[in-house]
């Protein structure tokens, strides 16, 4: 504990996780736009849509044109969600240079959000990992609802190391570990930790905490203290998902990364291009950033 380690990675995952609960249309110039401001920031692993059915998430219908009208930064890492082999030769088609298959440890939310049982949907991953591994590509698992399910309530920590460790042997470099609905508090996070990494080592994994209760940046770090040095976050606190009612927004990356900066933790993220970021998007949606770090630095300059 409170070993915190001198370098973190951020994931932003604010054009996916963040744009994919807009109520009101978000146009795939400005999803462009979002994608080439993070990366100048300095973020170089950036979630930039899915690959899923547009019946279920209609937001994230234009993936494909956001990849083709991106451009590229050759030090960035842009990934896509892929649930299933139809999603992944999509994800590929439009150049993704990663994927991520996306499972939870609760039955009852991976029926609401992927429409099959947690066996089933491990089912349906295997194809994909062999395509992506056979095409060369990295692929991340996500765990959902680590720390509470919107359906189920608790969730042991035994269960979402046996799923974490279950998506990491089928050849996933990593496992992002979700608290889709922000009902984690530290002492949770650490017994979940705990229980991960008996079968996981910190190296391989990463956080994704949603901030419903205002309770991320102290799950994080704790985290930290765990020895995970892989944050998944998103500028100006967008995000949450459309099948975990009341979830809000993803941690904000100006609130993680005003947070490691305090604590000496290099991430390679220049705050003031974040910031701009940050006002970009916010200004778009016409409401202020999910953030207390950007209101202030904001409203300072
Ligand atoms: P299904 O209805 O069981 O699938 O949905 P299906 O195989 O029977 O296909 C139904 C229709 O969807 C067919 O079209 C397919 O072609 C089409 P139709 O014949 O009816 O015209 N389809 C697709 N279209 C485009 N891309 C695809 C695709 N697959 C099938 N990949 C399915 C199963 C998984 C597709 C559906 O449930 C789905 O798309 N779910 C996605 C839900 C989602 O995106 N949730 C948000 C992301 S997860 C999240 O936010 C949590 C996370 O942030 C971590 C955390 O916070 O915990 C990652
Ligand atoms: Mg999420």
């Amino acid at each position: 504990m409170n070993n915190f380690p001198e370098q973190v990675t951020l994931v932003e995952v604010g054009p996916r996780d963040g744009l994919q609960n807009e109520k009101h249309p978000v146009t795939t110039q400005t999803k462009i736009e979002l994608v080439e401001r993070l990366a100048e920031a300095g973020l170089t692993k950036i979630e930039t849509g899915s690959f899923v059915s547009p019946k279920w998430v209609p937001q994230m219908a234009d993936s494909g044109d956001v990849f083709a009208g991106i451009q590229r930064n050759p030090v960035v890492t842009y990934s896509a969600l892929t649930p299933n082999h139809k999603g992944f030769e999509l994800a590929m088609a439009a150049g993704a240079d990663e994927v991520a298959i996306f499972g939870a440890a609760s039955q009852s939310f991976s029926q609401k959000n992927i429409n099959c049982s947690i066996e089933e949907s491990l089912e349906r991953f295997a194809p994909v990992l062999d395509a992506a591994l056979a095409h060369g590509k990295r692929v991340r698992g996500y765990v959902s609802c680590v720390l509470g399910c919107p359906y189920e309530g608790y969730i042991a920590p035994e269960q979402v190391a046996r799923v974490s460790k279950l998506m990491l042997d089928m050849g996933c470099y990593e496992i992002s570990l979700g608290d889709t609905i922000g009902t984690g508090t530290p002492v949770k996070t650490r017994a979940m930790l705990d229980a991960v990494m008996t079968q996981i080592p910190a190296s391989r994994l990463a956080v994704h905490f949603h901030d419903t209760y205002g309770q991320a940046l102290a799950n994080l770090t704790m985290a930290l203290g765990c020895g995970i040095q892989v944050i998944d976050s998103a500028v100006a606190g967008l995000g949450g998902c459309p099948y975990a009612k009341g979830a809000s927004g993803n941690v904000a990356t100006e609130d993680v990364l005003y947070m490691l900066d305090g604590m000496g933790i290099r991430t390679g993220v220049n705050m003031d291009r974040l910031l701009d970021t940050s006002r970009f998007i916010s200004q778009t949606l016409g409401r202020p950033p999910v953030s207390k770090a950007a209101n202030a630095l904001l409203a300072a300059r």
